[in-house]
Order: structure tokens, then C-alpha cells, then sequence
């Protein structure tokens, strides 16, 4: 009784709010950390320039029961992103599902009410959307959540801001954000002319360890994230905030001819580990930076002579005791292990480095790329520039500044899990999770001679590096590639993972027919999803057509598993591969809807006929609409439909579950 009774007032926010005297409570419903990142950005503008007193929340810390519970006068923002095909982030399924995906009035904790459908008239609040318009479902959380919010009787002060990852996510943020401030101080009876640019107030207090203290610390961290969570005191759990380090098992190239392009099919281990997961699921990565990255950041910061220095970073509002990475740490595992540093930094921060300027020519030039959303387009953001490059372009090579580190900490967000569609099933393999990537590197369009390396790939790619060229794997400090080195720890090459569970799944009964299209690394779910059904048909189930589409450029060079797929399919009635090449030689260039346009009425028979299911993989702009677009095109002709009608049969097949999209942008 005594642990619930601390439990329960531990997430009580209200309660919470009444002792430390807040006022307006930031609410984040956050997967990569940006929307996180977004509301304690928020919360601390709000106390530094109206003096608001502010907090924020993790949905997932607190009883949103309670939310008609909150006073009349206090003020509630939620900060919300939309996640692959409209749904909550982790932290919000609870909430999601209590306030909005039941079909009855949600209940909350006074459940007395004048008008019972209006248990929220004394709530007030705001909200901004996180999502990407690439995506169908666009901002559909924040959307519905405002929606639902309001019939339950809450009044929204504000506009409802939304920004689009696929665009210009932050200055849709900064756009929303001066009408969202004047509309809070209006509700507060605030000045909102009166708002102070002060000096700047510190979120977090650093503190460096003499040697002798740090003689007397318990443990200082060198890359663990959170204490594991012991479920029933037996086994951890990992999840997105305690990864597994698994190893590598098998990892081998999967392109053979391109020298310059590599796509690796990788095995980690998960043995022991009580890792469970589904096919179509993904496995997030957990990558560090490279080392080049740590250490130029660390030279223009002054901090090479320092990395290892251990230090405490606490917060200097009492009230908040979230930290973003876990200390005691030192400066190199900061730089290492816990914050995005290859990741543009935000235009906010580079105005905000203005005052710490050496020269008056570099001050320019940071009020200039802070201010000025043209400049800072082409010399940060589109050119993908990671923090250190920015400043050794700003500086000049070989020049260095300081900055107050907890500034650097506060202003740059941390560094995040990857997500992966798993390209196994649990059926065939249970002790292994396998994954298909393609190395990212580009040469962005604003800045062709520079190559920007996508992060956890090229840690990947270095992992399989080091794994062929010893033949085993064995303890190493650091592993190197042509793209630079990582480290990896003292235990050898490891990968941090978890498993993040999708909707993108088969049809329950394995004896409907199922047609996949995924071009690209967009087979990945889908040899996951043959495996499964080859090890159906092994454990005597009916099974239905398995038919792939698959797209690539030539058939000697990134055709993925074809070797595979014949053994694999042998057992599989009506299992087969139709491909499309984009790059043949000799061939007119070819596509998956071309294909699908080819076989249409084997389309049709399969999805109209048979009650078939539909899964589309891979890019998300380009590709999944065409094939959706292929797919009505489709049931005009074979269905003899007009393209209302099939828009909507189309449309009504994904809202069965039986048109499935697992995308990306
Ligand atoms: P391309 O690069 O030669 O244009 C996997 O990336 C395969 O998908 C490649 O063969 C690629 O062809 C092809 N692809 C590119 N754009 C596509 C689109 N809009 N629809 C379908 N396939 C596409």
C-alpha cells in the first residue's frame, strides 16, 4: 500500500505543479526526442521571458486521468509528434488510447460532473504538432487530440501550430511560437510587450570532479543510457530508453559489383536476452558518432586537452529532474555516446553563439546564419553540416572558440536510436534479428564537394569492417573504416539495440494471398515475411500466394537475396519474385508499377477475388504513391470502376488493415 501510495503521487502532475509552484506544464509526446526537445525549449523561454512558471512532462511519467483535475488558471501545452502511419509516439499510447481511441466518453478521476460528456471544462491549453507531410496521416495525433480535447469540453487559447519534418519542421516551430506566447500571456494577464531578453539563464549547472572526488564516485558512465528496468526482478527489459548490446553474429555485403555503394546484411544475437519480436517489426540501432566528429568538435570547442575529465551536469531548477544523459560522464562520452553532434545544429543555437565570437568577422557571421533563414539554409541545413564543421567554416580551420558547455548541452538534442524494418522472422530465427541497410553518403546539392555520411549506417558499416577483416570478433577499442573510425567499447564490436513493434503484419489467417512491393532496401520486412510463411507451410498451414514485386537497379549488382529467394519459395504454392530493373543495360528502365501494371489481373484476382492483403515498403515521396495511385488505376480497369469508386475501394482497403505501408522519407 505504501509503494502505491508513492507511486501514485509521483505521477499526480497537479500535485506536483501545487509544490513547486508551476503554473503552465509542457506536455511532450516524443519518439526521437524532438518534441521533447521543442517543449523544454519552450518551458524555458516561458520563464525566462514572461517569468511564467513553467515545467515540463513526459506523458508517459503521469496519470493524464487527472488532467480534469487541473485549476482553471493553470495552462497545459502539449507538444505532440505523429508517427508513421498516425499513430502516438511511446510515450503517448497510454494517453492516445484513454483520451482518444476508445469509443466511449474517457473517464477521469473526479467522474462528477455537471455535464458528463464535459469532464474538461476546466482546462485551458495550447498544442503543436510534430509530423511530415510525406505521410498520409499528417499531425493526425495532434490533430485528434485537439479535436477530442474540445468535445470534452477544454478550450484551446490558441492556434494550433503544426510543423513538417519533410519541410521546415522549426521554423514552422518558431512561426507558431510568438502567437502561442501572446495568446499564454493574454490567458495569464501577463504584459507580453513587457517580456524581458535578459541575460541568459542556465538549464544546467556543469560540475567537473577533482580526481580525488572522483576517487569517492560510485560509477561515472562511459555510454550506458538508463538504469535497466528489472521487470519482476528477473531480466532487464530494453527498450527506447535501455538498449541491448548485441552481438554481431554474421554481417556480409549484399551488393556485388557497385565498388562504391554497400548495402549490409546483418545478424545480431539476441540469445538470452528475452528479446522477442514479429516480422515486419523494426530494430532500432543505437549508433555513436564517428571519431573524427568527437575529436574536431572537441578541438574547436578547446576541449581536446579535457576529454576525459569527469563531470556532473545537474539542473538548476530544483523542480526538473530529468537530465538528458546519465552522469557522472566525461566530456569525450558526451560528445561520444549522448548528443547528436553530426546532426545540423538548430538556427536558434547559432545565434546564440554570436556573443562567444572571437572575432568580430566570425560574430558576423554567426548573427548573420542565426537570423537569416536563406544563409542559414545553404550553409547549414541543406548542406547537412554537423556542428564542428559549422563552426570550423564559421572560425576558419585550425581556429577554436568556447562556449559554456551546458549551453552546447541545452541547445543540441541527443543522439537517437535508428529504426530498422527487421528483415527476419522469429519464426525461422528466433535467437537472431537480422537487418538489411544501405551505407548512406551523399553529396548534398548546396555544397557538392563535401560528403555527408549517414550516422548508425557508416557505424554499422565500420562494425562489418572490422568483423571481416579479423575473420572474428574479438575485443577491440575502436574499429576503422574508410569512413572514419567509432569505438566500441572494451567487449567487442556490440551493437546497441531494441525492438520497436509495428502494425505492418501479416494477415492472421496464413492461407490468404499476399502481394508485397518493396524496391530497394524495402524488401527488407518482406523476406521476414516469406520466411515466416516457408516455416507455415513447414508446420503443415495452409498458405496462401506470396507474391514480390521487387525493384532495383541491375540484376549483377543490388539485386538483394536473389539467391535466396528460390529455396526460400520452393515449398510456398504460388510463391514467386517479379522484378524490375531500373538500370539494366540494353533494357528500357523499369520500375515496380510498371511490373504491378504488367500482372494486373493476377492483382486483382489476388486482392478483390481472394480477400488478399497488400504491403507496400520502402520510399515514402515517390514509390508508395505511385503504387497506391497503380493500384486504383488498377481497379478501374479490372474492377471496371470509375476513379471515385476505386479511390474509395482503395481507400476502404487500408482501413481494413488490408493495405499495409511500412515507408519512409
Ligand atoms: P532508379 O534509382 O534507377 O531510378 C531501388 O532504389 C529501386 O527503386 C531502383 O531501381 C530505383 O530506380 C527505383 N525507383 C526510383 N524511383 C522510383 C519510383 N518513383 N517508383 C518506383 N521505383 C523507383
Amino acid at each position: 500500500l505504501k509503494i502505491n501510495k508513492t507511486v501514485r503521487k509521483t505521477r499526480d502532475f497537479v500535485e506536483k505543479m501545487r509544490e513547486t509552484d508551476k503554473t503552465v506544464i509542457f506536455f511532450y509526446g516524443s519518439q526521437t526526442g524532438t518534441a521533447e526537445d521543442y517543449a523544454a525549449r519552450l518551458a524555458k523561454e516561458g520563464t525566462q521571458r514572461y517569468n511564467l512558471k513553467t515545467m515540463t512532462a513526459d506523458l508517459e511519467d503521469y496519470d493524464m486521468n487527472l488532467l480534469d483535475t487541473l485549476p482553471a488558471d493553470h495552462l497545459a501545452v502539449f507538444v505532440l509528434a505523429t508517427y508513421g502511419e498516425g499513430e502516438p509516439t511511446d510515450n503517448a499510447v497510454d494517453f492516445w488510447e484513454h483520451l482518444v481511441s476508445g469509443e466511449d466518453v474517457p473517464e477521469f478521476s473526479v467522474g462528477d460532473y455537471e455535464d458528463s460528456d464535459k469532464p474538461l471544462t476546466n482546462l485551458s491549453f495550447v498544442m503543436f504538432g510534430l509530423g511530415n507531410r510525406t505521410y498520409e496521416h499528417y499531425n493526425s495525433v495532434c490533430r485528434r487530440v485537439d479535436e477530442k480535447l474540445q468535445a470534452l469540453g477544454a478550450t484551446r487559447i490558441g492556434e494550433r501550430g503544426e510543423g513538417d519534418d519533410d519541410g521546415s519542421l522549426e521554423e514552422d516551430f518558431l512561426s507558431w511560437k510568438d502567437d502561442m506566447w501572446k495568446a499564454t500571456c493574454d490567458f495569464l494577464g501577463i504584459d507580453f510587450l513587457a517580456g524581458n531578453s535578459g541575460p541568459r539563464q542556465a538549464t544546467y549547472k556543469v560540475q567537473e570532479h577533482t580526481a580525488e572526488e572522483v576517487e569517492g564516485l560510485k560509477k561515472v558512465y562511459h555510454g550506458e543510457h538508463q538504469e535497466p528496468k528489472f521487470m519482476l526482478g528477473s531480466r532487464p527489459t530494453y527498450d527506447s530508453k535501455n538498449p541491448y548490446a548485441a552481438p554481431i553474429s554474421v554481417s556480409r555485403e549484399l551488393f556485388t559489383t557497385a565498388a562504391d555503394r554497400h548495402c549490409l546484411h546483418m545478424e545480431v544475437d539476441i540469445t538470452g536476452s528475452g528479446i522477442t519480436y514479429q516480422a515486419g517489426d523494426h530494430i532500432a540501432v543505437w549508433p555513436v558518432n564517428a571519431e573524427q566528429e568527437v575529436n574536431k568538435l572537441a578541438t574547436v570547442l578547446n576541449l581536446a586537452n579535457k576529454l576525459d575529465t569527469v563531470l556532473t551536469v545537474s539542473n538548476t531548477d530544483p523542480a526538473s529532474t530529468k537530465l538528458p544523459f546519465p552522469v557522472p560522464t566525461t566530456y569525450r562520452t558526451i560528445l561520444r555516446n549522448y548528443v547528436d553532434i553530426t546532426a545540423p545544429p538548430s538556427r536558434a543555437f547559432i545565434g546564440q553563439l554570436t556573443p562567444f565570437a572571437p572575432t568580430d568577422a566570425a560574430s558576423k557571421l554567426f548573427a548573420l546564419w542565426g537570423q537569416d533563414k536563406e544563409a542559414f539554409r545553404i550553409n547549414v541545413a541543406d548542406a547537412r553540416r554537423s556542428l564542428g564543421t559549422v563552426l570550423e567554416k564559421i572560425l576558419g580551420v585550425g581556429q577554436s572558440m568556447e562556449i559554456p558547455f551546458d549551453l552546447l548541452i541545452e541547445s543540441i538534442p541527443r543522439l537517437q536510436a535508428r529504426y530498422y524494418s527487421i528483415s527476419s522472422s522469429a519464426k525461422a530465427h528466433p535467437t537472431s534479428i537480422h537487418l538489411t541497410a544501405v551505407v548512406l553518403d551523399y553529396k548534398p546539392d548546396v555544397a557538392p564537394e563535401e560528403t555527408v555520411y549517414g550516422l548508425a549506417t557508416n557505424f554499422l558499416h565500420n562494425c562489418h569492417g572490422h568483423i571481416n577483416q579479423s575473420g572474428s570478433i574479438e575485443p577491440k577499442y575502436e574499429i576503422s573504416g574508410p569512413r572514419g573510425s567509432h569505438f566500441v567499447g572494451e567487449t567487442g564490436v556490440k551493437v546497441p539495440v531494441h525492438v520497436r513493434h509495428s502494425n505492418f503484419k501479416l494477415p492472421r489467417n496464413s492461407a490468404l494471398p499476399i502481394i508485397m512491393i518493396g524496391p530497394g532496401t524495402g524488401v527488407a520486412p518482406f523476406r521476414g515475411f516469406i520466411q515466416d510463411r516457408a516455416q507455415d507451410v513447414k508446420n503443415g498451414k495452409k498458405v496462401g500466394a506470396t507474391v514480390l514485386f521487387f525493384g532495383c537497379r541491375r540484376e549483377d549488382e543490388d539485386y538483394l537475396y536473389k539467391d535466396e529467394w528460390p529455396e526460400l519459395m520452393k515449398d510456398i504454392e504460388g510463391a514467386q519474385v517479379i522484378t524490375a530493373f531500373s538500370r539494366q543495360p540494353g533494357v528500357p528502365k523499369t520500375y515496380v508499377q510498371h511490373r504491378m501494371n504488367e500482372h494486373k489481373e493476377l492483382i486483382w484476382d489476388l486482392i478483390h477475388k481472394q480477400g488478399g492483403y497488400f504491403y507496400v515498403c520502402g520510399d515514402a515521396k515517390n514509390m508508395a504513391r505511385e503504387v497506391n495511385h497503380k493500384l486504383i488505376e488498377i481497379a478501374m480497369t479490372c474492377g471496371e470502376m470509375s476513379e471515385e469508386k476505386a479511390t474509395t475501394y482503395v481507400k476502404e482497403l487500408r482501413g481494413r488493415g488490408r493495405y499495409e505501408e511500412d515507408v519512409w522519407s
